[in-house]
């Protein structure tokens, strides 16, 4: 694993931006995995800035996203969907058909998984995979406890991850019970991946995931064994880390 130790959030965003852009031009056709939450968000300013200069170009560009609510409907403002809209795809050249999200209005959620893995089957898989990671090491929405062989799937949300994202609805009631995620399995599969971390509040895990041991209690541990892993954080969050293996 290869880790950035960026000063703050701003510099961690443009590191993170960075590689997704080198990404773009080495391979202008390739598939980007993305995520949504508040880490990412600077790193898709950085891009939008750079798509302005000119110095970027997603005409060919697809996307697929790791996760969404379950019954959210597309424009619902807290949809994921709406989220990559109005944070990354509304403001760069990317086509609009080739970006996707799991369709958190499908019902029969066995259909919703089994043809969000096809998408990414015939697309050839991700080449690089831009992750955030939750307070108790979830990646995408497998929580802990999540098997590592599982590809798309349902899953219903744990009480600490409804109550971190309360903040984005008007009551934690509000809050969706069930997502659509892709599986540690389908993260894995990708090419390269990209964690980005940020703030104190994610010290701790940062340190349980990649030094701890590799257990579904800490989903995101498994990234030890990815073999073309980036870990991109600020000091704050990378600072239990670098105190153990100083
Ligand atoms: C988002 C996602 C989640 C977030 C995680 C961290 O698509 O899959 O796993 O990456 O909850 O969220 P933030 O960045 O808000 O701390």
């Amino acid at each position: 694993m290869r880790i950035y130790c960026a000063k703050d959030y701003y510099h961690a965003s443009r590191v993170a931006a960075n590689i997704i852009s080198a990404q773009v031009i080495m391979k202008p056709d390739c598939v980007l995995g993305l995520a949504t939450g508040s880490t990412p968000i600077g790193t898709y300013e950085q891009l939008i800035r750079w798509y302005e200069k000119g110095d970027l170009d997603f005409s060919e560009t697809h996307s697929i996203n790791l996760d969404e609510y379950r019954g959210l409907q597309p424009d619902n403002e807290q949809s994921y969907r709406y989220f990559m809209n109005t944070h990354l795809f509304d403001h760069i050249n990317i086509d609009k058909k080739n970006t996707y999200v799991p369709d958190g209005t499908q019902s029969d959620s066995e259909k919703a998984c089994r043809d969000y893995d096809e998408i990414i089957r015939i697309h050839g898989g991700i080449d690089l995979q831009i992750l955030g990671m939750g307070h108790n090491g979830h990646i995408g929405f497998n929580e802990p406890g999540s098997a590592f062989g599982k590809e798309t799937h349902c899953v219903k949300l744990s009480e600490s991850t409804i109550s971190a994202n309360a903040r984005f609805f008007d009551s934690v009631d509000d809050v969706p019970k069930e997502a659509y995620t892709m599986g540690i399995k389908s993260i894995m599969q990708a090419k390269k991946i990209v964690v980005i971390v940020s703030g104190d509040s994610k010290k701790d895990i940062v340190k349980k995931a990649f030094l701890g041991p590799i257990t579904p209690e800490v989903p995101a541990s498994v990234l030890q064994l990815h073999n073309d892993v980036i870990l991109v954080g600020d000091e704050a969050a990378l600072s239990e880390y670098y105190k153990a293996v100083q």
